[in-house]
């Protein structure tokens, strides 16, 4: 009998695999294309599913002339509200049951883009030709899409997460303050455009069900799958081998899967249901828009005295969800009084979901510009005004930090961004007809894990099988999983095999709120080290499996959060409105690094969603039609290479307490902090405030356009 630590090696001549910058294990797949996306999978007898969508915002279908398209070519059948299989309604998400995954169960349209039917044909040009041919005709009844933080339906949100917050007297310390801002700040609507269109297959092999699907969590879309079709959680299996982003997109059960079940379930064979990229847009995940009004007071010092931020997001009645606008409002900053409230507004829309910073991100731009315009009216340093509210406990919470290295963050991205010569007045830098300013913002995002379940199994050739239901979204989670457990076996990374991207893998968390590779991290972390513990004959396969739902509950009780501090140089052309981004620097504080090449990858891709927010990223909807018009990559502008500048981004030292390998996440961190970042260096570059984002060329224009 040999432990396995004595067949292996003590972990001492082992290479340390945490924290060395690795190219992704899968690279070579991706770029040789045989890596297999969703949609990509050979098939035999493989129909096609193409979606017809709602085309008015509100109302009842009153006929679907299926006889019209019936008999196109290749047209297997249509599947509408009257042959639909019937789901439960119980089935939802995180906030309880979802009326958005009650696909084809009745005449009521909830919203435009709603799925009203599924055509299926042998081939996806003939289910598109006759989708695109089946007579749908509705009764119009009056919608409301109109966001508005004064909308007389507005109502507190769900408190499942960032609830309300009371500590001390806002009313008081605000007439105490020497200086008080008093603002509001909106984003819109914002979608999450994961570059790989969600796309589902779905089988049956007897009674179980088999589906290939684009999404950030197997085990969980699963779950929701065999709830919403009634069948046991046995019956259904879900694969997810390689992902083209999420965003938040594909943190839920998508329109695609369910329909691709109910064609696979009607016609007994495999239908594949592919999002076109309009229907992505309208039919998966956005941010809803936010209203944000805030205020916050401080001494002629700069000392905080109240804020008070209480956020409007909008929302469907089909589904409760949050956008937990004031999770940095509780941690960010001391201050002896702070109210946040959280409201939403149901509207005849897409349910909102999370997407890419989910609250943080709306949340931050709102607190963050309004602490530069504090800066402002103090006659402060903006970097000096964050260093002097440096809080010691969670300001509403009194639970101590875990790791805070905001400071760290700001000081370090300073120093390199060469803060210190900035001259805080605005519109003090001209080069030529340009504007130039500088701006910053202060960031967190909380951290944690979630219960997941890994199993090893030591082979008899020395290497180890690692499984667990992670999802790799292309951030590089099956490269970190891959080295997080050889270090945890202290072995060698080559004797390392992953198995991850599927249901059958047993409960994991998904790919989201910054807690994928926490989460797996710890459940692989603990197998590892119990079968390093286990005696064991070498002449026999052993498998050890952990389940860390028990563990996480020894967790101590604390704040733990990633920090990071923006730094942005932009120039403006008063002519024009145009902002070009010319400097973006980030420093992170984001737990041990696990893979320092991914996780800096990871955080600017975040920052070009911030910079994207920012300047480009707006759902617009026509007022009378209560659609969007620019569903598509076209209307719908993302930044693109030539929008984004040399991107600095680093990490500080840092290691959270309690987590193994002192992880915290680094998924979302990125995307909060950049807009505010730039919003304060629009004002600073230009003199006036841009408080809601887009910030668009018309917000920016300065000169009346030639008449
Ligand atoms: Mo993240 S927006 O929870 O995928």
């Amino acid at each position: 009998m040999n432990a396995v630590t004595g067949s292996t090696g003590t972990g001492s001549t082992v290479p340390n695999n945490i924290g060395v910058a690795r190219p992704r294990v899968e690279g070579r797949a991706k770029v040789t294309g045989s890596a297999r996306y969703a949609a990509d999978k050979p098939m035999r007898d493989l129909a096609f599913g193409s979606v017809v969508m709602s085309t008015v915002s509100r109302g009842r279908i009153v006929d679907i002339d299926v006889s019209a398209v019936k008999d196109m070519p290749g047209v297997l059948g249509v599947i509408d509200h009257r042959n639909a299989p019937r789901l439960n309604p119980q089935a939802g998400h995180f906030f309880g049951p979802d009326g958005g995954l009650q696909l084809l169960q009745d005449d009521v349209i909830p919203f435009a883009g709603r799925p009203v039917a599924l055509v299926v044909a042998e081939t996806p040009e003939q289910a598109k030709a006759a989708a695109d041919a089946l007579p749908v005709t509705y009764d119009e009844q009056p919608h409301d899409t109109d966001f508005s933080a004064d909308h007389p339906a507005a109502r507190p949100a769900p408190t499942l997460f960032d609830g309300p917050a009371d500590v001390g007297d806002v009313a008081a310390e605000l007439a105490a303050s020497a200086v008080v801002v008093d603002e509001r700040y909106r984003t819109p609507e914002e979608h999450c455009s994961a570059m790989e269109p969600h796309s589902a297959t779905a089988w049956w092999e007897g009674e179980r069900l088999q589906a290939i699907d684009s999404n950030q969590g197997p085990f969980f879309i699963a779950t929701v799958l065999a709830t919403l079709f009634s069948l046991s959680f046995e019956q259904v299996r879900v694969r997810t081998e390689h992902v083209g982003g999420g965003f938040g997109s594909k943190g839920m059960c998508g329109p695609q899967l369910v329909l691709a079940t109910m064609g696979a379930t009607l016609f007994r064979r495999p239908v594949r249901v592919t999002l076109t990229r309009n229907q992505v847009f309208l039919m998966t995940a956005m941010r809803p828009a936010t209203d944000q009004p805030i205020r916050i007071g401080a001494d002629a010092d700069g000392r905080l005295r109240a804020i008070q931020h209480e956020p409007v997001f909008e929302l469907s009645p089909l589904a409760d969800y949050i956008e937990g606008c004031t999770e940095l409002t509780k941690t960010l900053y001391a201050a002896p009084a702070i109210r946040t409230r959280l409201k939403a507004v149901p509207l005849d829309i897409l349910p909102p979901y999370s997407m890419r910073g989910p609250g943080a991100a709306p949340g931050s731009f709102a607190l963050e510009s309004a602490m530069d315009e504090l800066a402002e009216r103090l006659g402060m340093d903006p970097l000096e005004l964050r260093l002097r509210n440096e809080p010691t406990v969670g300001p509403v919470s009194g639970l101590p930090f875990s790791s805070r290295n905001l400071v760290a963050c700001l000081r370090e991205g300073a120093r390199r961004f060469g803060w210190a010569t900035r001259d805080h007045k605005p519109r003090m830098r001209r080069e030529g007809h340009l504007l130039v300013g500088t701006g910053m913002a202060a960031t967190s995002f909380s951290a944690g894990a979630f219960p997941s379940v890994a199993s090893i199994t030591a082979e008899l050739d020395d290497t180890f099988t690692v499984v667990i239901a992670a999802t790799d979204l292309g951030t590089g989670a099956r490269t970190a999983l891959t080295a997080i457990a050889a270090d945890a076996l202290a072995v060698d990374i080559e004797r390392v095999r992953l198995r991850i991207s599927d249901s059958e893998l047993g409960p994991a968390w998904s790919a989201g709120g910054s807690r994928g590779t926490t989460s797996w991290a710890w459940a692989i972390t603990e197998a590892a080290a119990q079968l390093r513990d286990r005696p064991r004959d070498p002449s026999r396969r052993v498998t050890v499996t952990v389940d860390t739902s028990e563990l996480l509950n020894d967790l101590p009780s604390m704040e733990r959060h990633a920090y990071s501090a923006v730094f942005t140089e932009v120039t403006v052309d008063p002519a024009t409105g145009e902002v070009r981004v010319r400097r973006l620097l980030g420093m992170f504080a984001v737990g041990q690094v696990v893979n320092p090449l991914m996780a800096r990858s990871q955080v600017i891709g975040g920052m070009i969603g911030g910079l994207s927010m920012a300047l480009h990223e707006e759902g617009v909807r026509d007022r009378v039609s209560g659609r969007h018009v620019n569903a598509d990559f076209a209307g719908y502008h993302i930044a693109a290479h030539a929008d984004v500048p040399d991107i600095e981004a680093d990490f500080v030292p840092d290691y959270e307490p309690g987590i193994p390998f002192g992880i915290k996440g680094a998924g979302e961190i990125g995307n909060v902090g950049t807009a505010a970042a730039i919003a304060n260096a629009v004002w600073h570059a230009t003199g006036t405030r841009q408080r809601s984002l887009p910030i668009r060329l018309d917000r920016v224009l300065e000169e009346q356009p030639l008449t």
